[in-house]
């Protein structure tokens, strides 16, 4: 594997799951394959699970570890091509991204989509030059489009909990009150169209996601049918993906919220979040901190999935 950005990068799904689950029974079993090798990791955004849990991935492989906050400490980077470069930003990213590729064997980047343009964040454009420039295996840490490493721990979790052979997965829209990006949606639904699940999406009119991502799964816009026997349900908020209204909240009804009365409609599901998560918008307190909650394991199997990827790129 020589980058990670999508599903299709980890091949044969199925042995993936089979490997995460391996590596989960003994994570120190490969600490020879990362020694002496240096993981990057850059974020130009906000991260508590990604940097200690791909930190401490890298760490069961043997690996060194840089984290670089790009908005702490580094100089200001400019990322367009074609700019004057008059203004606050010393360093452009066509320099800055080689420079890293010197000092590490493998880079991971966190990247958010910026909503100022819909081109820019859907083309990938700063991920896509780290691919191009650094000279090193790249992967997302999130980025403007998608967050895989999140999805595949959410799969590993299905995995683990699901009680019938294909459950049924319910991906639900829920209020927030910042415009977030489809990242995480995206990458769910990516990773969901390749498992062996019964894949349902439920949004109000308007957060259709991008076509590329749904890939023809059911689209119910009534989240209690919806939700109606299904295993897992997985909250997430995100702002509108489609034209004019790119990046944008058109919505914050919080009858979407989940709570324990849309929770009985199901069979009786466990509920799942990427966190952070805003309490009583995204979810009731009663629903989280419930038995069916699978938050904190979601979040412990991004050490596994980072591992498993890890792995696979160094190898
Ligand atoms: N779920 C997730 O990626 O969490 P962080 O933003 O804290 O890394």
């Amino acid at each position: 594997m020589k980058s990670f950005t999508n599903v299709k990068d980890l091949g044969d799904l199925n042995e993936a799951i089979k490997e995460a689950l391996e590596i989960k029974q003994n994570r120190f079993s490969y600490k020879h394959i990362g020694e002496n090798k240096t993981l990057l990791m850059v974020f130009f955004n906000s991260s508590l699970r990604t940097r200690l849990s791909t930190q401490k991935a890298g760490m069961n492989l043997g690996m060194n570890t840089i984290v670089l906050d790009v908005n702490q400490g580094a100089w200001k980077l400019e990322t367009e091509r074609g700019v004057i470069m008059d203004g606050d930003k010393p360093e452009h990213l066509l320099e800055a991204i080689p420079v890293m590729g010197c000092y590490c064997d493998v880079i991971g980047v966190r990247s958010f989509a910026q909503f100022e343009s819909k081109t820019f964040d859907y083309e990938e454009t700063i991920l896509n030059q780290f691919i191009r420039y650094s000279g090193k295996p790249v992967f997302s840490m999130e980025a403007a489009t998608g967050h895989p490493l999140q999805a595949f721990a959410d799969l590993i979790t299905i995995e683990e909990y699901k009680k019938t052979e294909r459950p049924k997965v319910v991906l639900t829209w829920a209020p927030h009150p910042r415009a977030l990006p489809q990242a995480v949606p995206n990458s769910f639904a990516d990773f969901m169209n390749e498992a062996n699940v019964e894949f349902v999406i439920t949004h109000p009119k308007g957060y259709e996601l991008d076509e590329k991502f749904v890939r023809g799964a059911r689209v119910e816009y009534n989240q209690e049918k919806a939700f109606e026997g299904a295993d897992f349900i997985y909250a997430k908020n995100w702002a509108a993906y489609q034209d004019p209204n790119y990046g944008k909240i058109l919505s914050q009804d919080r009858s979407w919220t989940v709570d324990s009365a849309k929770m009985n409609l199901t069979n009786n599901a466990y509920f799942m979040h990427c966190l952070p998560v805003r309490r009583n918008m995204i979810v009731s307190d009663d629903v989280i901190e419930s038995p069916q909650s699978l938050v904190i394991p979601e979040a412990a199997n991004r050490e596994i999935s980072a591992q498993t990827v890890l792995k696979r790129l160094l190898q």
